[in-house]
């Protein structure tokens, strides 16, 4: 069999990459990784501890921890401590909640860098594996052990007298690092390792590292704990943990001490650089990727396996299946002895052998850290590389069980949206007719997966499908369910990797740094997926009164084109509906949590001149006697806007609503805090008039001139130019399609050009004006407010409190503390909404999923992780309240 042989790698692996959830960038080198059911932690090679919140990959904080490289972390099972080791003989004891540094330890013999920690929970004492090929240890339970700050052993004592005498010489400290120790969080207390808690010698190398492992072997009793060191010599021993007096001891505490219990390998093989523990089998990572396996009963080697080219730095025995990092940057998977997956599909235990189950790149740089955990569901293998980045893997071990024993339903919000935007749903462009197709095939397969009754209604053979999905609220009878539609699109805007800036494949969805990037994340997949997951979650807590029912079409980005007749045809299918919803807009900034209530209307034209004569050479025809397309169309345009953008049509202004007192006020408002967030975005009222200009006023802009025939002297035979006019409440679209037809043909008609004038209507949109008090928009507010965490007691007048700080990725002191989303209007147009309100006689509300930063329509789309994650809680209010 290939896992047997150990000089060269299985070559039938798979090599297939699982999900990248996030990429996490800093500065340095990760040498450690723990992670707690709320946070990430990276130990940098500067010495500090960053941390990320787990699910949203918000950056929490970064502490400066340590003075060289952080070579270890380790978080106590119980939760309460976050030790940290490095490249100085002082170690950290954090709190992994509020990062407050707890204890700061520090042994009097030289321990050069601390290379591996261990924590005994049975003994509350911490054992550390060191370059001085000691292995030393501390309780901290013991109070004797307790010194102040100014000991005069204590090593930055010790190391400024040092420093101090060697500044005579002319050499001292860099500058630059003393104001790096600054930062340094002092401990409340500080703890000086007893001068006896010392087995000199534990390897005749380095240790390592090290782990404690529960009645691993027969030779100890089931329930204790014992440790297990690596060295640097190639051996692996077995320390039995007393609390006996050491043969020198001297302290008044409970020093307490380790014995060595079992030797495995000889001291002349290669370095063991990481280990792992499965029952009664230890899993050793040597150099040259070698995998060996100890059976701790027997003491035997019972195989080695080649699982990597280069050292095998990081082992975890996780999700009933060994997974090893390597220097060359690969992670490997390894079905154990323990179980496997029989022919039948069940588990059971078919397998004595090791089987690589896949193996992939996942860094360019040396593997130094790992880490596993379960969140929400999803089996997350976490690597740190020296390529400076943190990586988050959606994995698939052995499936999880809950409590009662059965298989835990994964978490597929970020896996369904990864594959929603695969589908190229470019709804502008006919070549993308199939893709937008299969999109809604998927999108209507995900709705019935997830419980609703689903059809795919035709708009007509040119244009794509609406899908429409029913979720049916539990509440009996059902004509008292309330009835919520919610309208979504699943097209997008084009995108492309080669001619525009992408970091990545726009259509291959990727998270970096808290955000998610691809084309439609922000715009409208990203929103969809949260409110239908928000359903899903309803559903399975039983928790759904009301009825919801999804409209998602795939022609916004076009003018919803068929939108209003295909649901006119439906109308019975879809039934009353009592509140419409969408999530299609933006924050005005990227911290404010807003509520959208106003969105502008629009008008898409097509004007053309043509000439009855062929395209001709302008030098050949040209002449005074001629009437040319393309200026007929200039000048014509001219006529429509003056150089302020002043609309030149007649009426044009007439119908716009005059601003009331509390409206002025509302922009007073919204303009100050956002000055405060951001002085460089005054003066205030030039703030304000800017909002008010793209919100409430309407605006006329000509996007594209087209002309025929090839580059050259040519006077074009047909010139075209592309109009669209953004309108506000107060201007009826069909009032105003006329008149700037009528005001064209007037003025053209002024010219007494031979060519002819066409006005085509593309499409149009209504302005839709919402009502910020209603009881729609009051759900969502207090939805809001519940997850963005809003609602402090302490809410004062300083509206610059109003910030959406992570409420789960700060320390809980931080929550900020003001009551309100701020209420917005938009500038953008979404065709349906107006129409949708009419139509079933229904209100409608719009909570803006995405941030300023979002860049829809733009290049590197994206959105937080954290705003879909909070979207997907409001809706679940929203849809549960209303
Ligand atoms: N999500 C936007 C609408 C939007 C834009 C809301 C900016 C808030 C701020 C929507 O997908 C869109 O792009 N609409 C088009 C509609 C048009 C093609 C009829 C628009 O506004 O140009
Ligand atoms: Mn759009």
């Amino acid at each position: 069999m290939t896992q047997n042989r150990t000089g060269s790698l299985d070559d039938e692996c798979p090599d297939e990459a699982p999900d990248m959830m996030q990429e996490l960038r800093h500065d340095g080198s990760v040498l450690a990784l723990a992670v707690s059911d709320r946070y990430i932690f990276a130990g940098t090679s500067k010495g500090e501890i960053v941390i990320w919140s787990l699910g949203t990959y918000q950056h929490v904080k970064t502490i400066q921890a340590h003075k060289r490289s952080v070579l270890n972390l380790l978080l106590s099972d119980d939760g309460k401590y976050l030790f940290s080791s490095a490249c100085e003989p002082i170690l950290g004891v954090w709190c992994p909640k509020t990062f407050i540094r707890l204890y700061e330890i520090y042994s009097t013999y030289d321990v050069g860098d601390v290379f591996s920690i261990a924590w005994s929970p049975q003994h509350q004492t911490l054992y550390l594996g060191t370059q001085t090929q000691d292995i030393q240890w501390i309780s901290l339970n013991d109070p004797t052990r307790q010194v102040p700050r100014d000991s005069p052993k204590h090593p930055d004592i010790r190391q400024h007298r040092f420093f101090d005498s060697r500044a005579v010489g002319g050499t001292s400290t860099p500058r630059r690092m003393e104001e790096h120790y600054a930062l340094i969080p002092k401990a409340e207390t500080v703890l000086e390792i007893d001068s006896s808690a010392i087995q000199r010698y534990a390897h005749y190398g380095w240790v390592f590292c090290m782990l404690i492992a529960k009645g691993p072997t027969v030779l100890a009793d089931p329930d204790e704990e014992i440790l297990i060191s690596g060295g640097g010599d190639g051996t692996i021993k077995l320390w039995r943990l007393t609390d006996d007096e050491p043969e020198y001891g001297e302290g008044d505490g409970v020093v307490g001490n380790i014995e060595e219990m079992m030797v495995l390998g000889h001291d002349d093989s290669e370095s063991v650089m990481s280990l792992a523990i499965d029952g009664s089998f230890l899993y050793a990572g040597k150099l040259r990727g070698i995998i060996e396996l100890w059976d701790l009963d027997t003491k035997q080697k019972l195989r080695v396996i080649k699982a990597h080219d280069g050292n095998v730095n990081t082992l975890n025995m996780s999700f009933g299946l060994l997974w090893s990092g390597g220097t060359g940057g690969s992670i490997a998977k390894h079905s154990t002895v323990h179980y496997g997956r029989g022919k039948n599909g069940l588990l059971q235990n078919v397998s004595q052998k090791y089987q690589c189950l896949n193996r992939w790149k996942a860094h360019e740089g040396k593997i130094l850290s790992s880490a596993v955990t379960v969140h929400a569901t999803e089996q997350l293998f976490i690597t740190g590389a020296n390529d400076n980045t943190v990586r988050v893997w959606h994995v698939n071990g052995m499936p999880t069980h809950n409590e009662e024993g059965r298989e835990v339903q994964e978490d597929m919000m970020i896996t369904s949206l990864r594959e929603f935007v695969s589908y190229k749903t470019i709804s502008s462009r006919p070549e993308f007719t199939e893709d937008c197709r299969k999109g809604a095939t998927f999108l209507a397969s995900l709705f019935k997966r997830l419980g609703a009754q689903v059809d795919v209604l035709s708009t007509g053979s040119l244009h794509n499908p609406i899908v429409l999905a029913r979720f049916s609220g539990k509440l009996e009878p059902a004509n008292e369910r309330k009835r919520i539609l919610f309208y979504g699109h699943y097209d997008v805007v084009p995108a492309e990797i080669k001619a525009d800036k992408w970091l990545s494949d726009p259509f291959k969805m990727e998270g970096r740094n808290g955000y998610l990037y691809g084309r439609g994340v922000s715009d409208n997949k990203g929103p969809i997926m949260a409110a239908l997951y928000a359903v899903s979650d309803l559903l399975q807590a039983k928790q759904l009164d009301s009825d919801i029912i999804f409209v998602i079409e795939g022609e916004e980005e076009s003018g919803s084109r068929g939108f209003q007749e295909t649901i006119r045809k439906n109308k019975d299918l879809i039934g009353h509906v009592d509140y419409v919803l969408l999530a299609n807009s933006y924050w005005l900034d990227d911290d404010v949590p807003c509520l959208t209530y106003g969105l502008r209307g629009v008008l898409h034209a097509t004007i053309c001149i043509d000439s009855k004569r062929p395209d001709l050479h302008s030098g050949v025809d040209g002449s005074n006697m001629l009437s040319e397309p393309l200026t007929d169309l200039t000048l014509l345009l001219s006529k429509l806007k003056d150089n302020k953008n002043h609309v030149k049509i007649p009426g044009f202004y007439d119908g716009i609503l005059p601003m009331t007192d509390e409206e002025e006020q509302r922009y007073d408002e919204i303009a100050s805090i956002l000055l405060r967030r951001n002085p460089s975005s005054g003066p205030l009222d030039v703030l304000k008039r800017s909002l008010m200009a793209r919100w409430r006023e309407p605006n006329l802009t000509i996007h594209r001139y087209n002309v025929s025939g090839p580059d050259g002297s040519l006077i074009s035979s047909h010139a075209t130019a592309n109009v669209s006019i953004r309108l506000v409440p107060g201007q009826e679209v069909e009032q105003v399609i006329e008149s700037m037809t009528q005001f064209l043909y007037d003025e053209f008609a002024k010219f007494d050009s031979e060519n002819t004038l066409t006005v085509r209507i593309d499409n149009k949109a209504e302005p839709w004006l919402g009502v910020p008090g209603n009881y729609i928009f009051r759900t969502l507010e207090e939805a809001i407010v519940q997850a963005w965490g809003l609602n402090g007691e302490a809410a004062d007048e300083d509206d610059s409190s109003r910030v959406a700080l992570p409420a789960n990725a700060t320390s809980d002191e931080t929550k900020p503390k003001t009551r309100k989303p701020l209420y917005i209007r938009e500038g953008g147009s979404i065709p349906p909404i107006r129409f949708l309100e009419k139509e079933f006689n229904a209100p409608a509300a719009h909570l803006p999923c995405g941030q300023a930063s979002d860049a829809a329509h733009l290049d590197n789309e994206r959105l937080r992780m954290l705003n879909l994650v909070k979207s997907r809680e409001i809706f679940r209010t929203v849809f549960r309240k209303l």
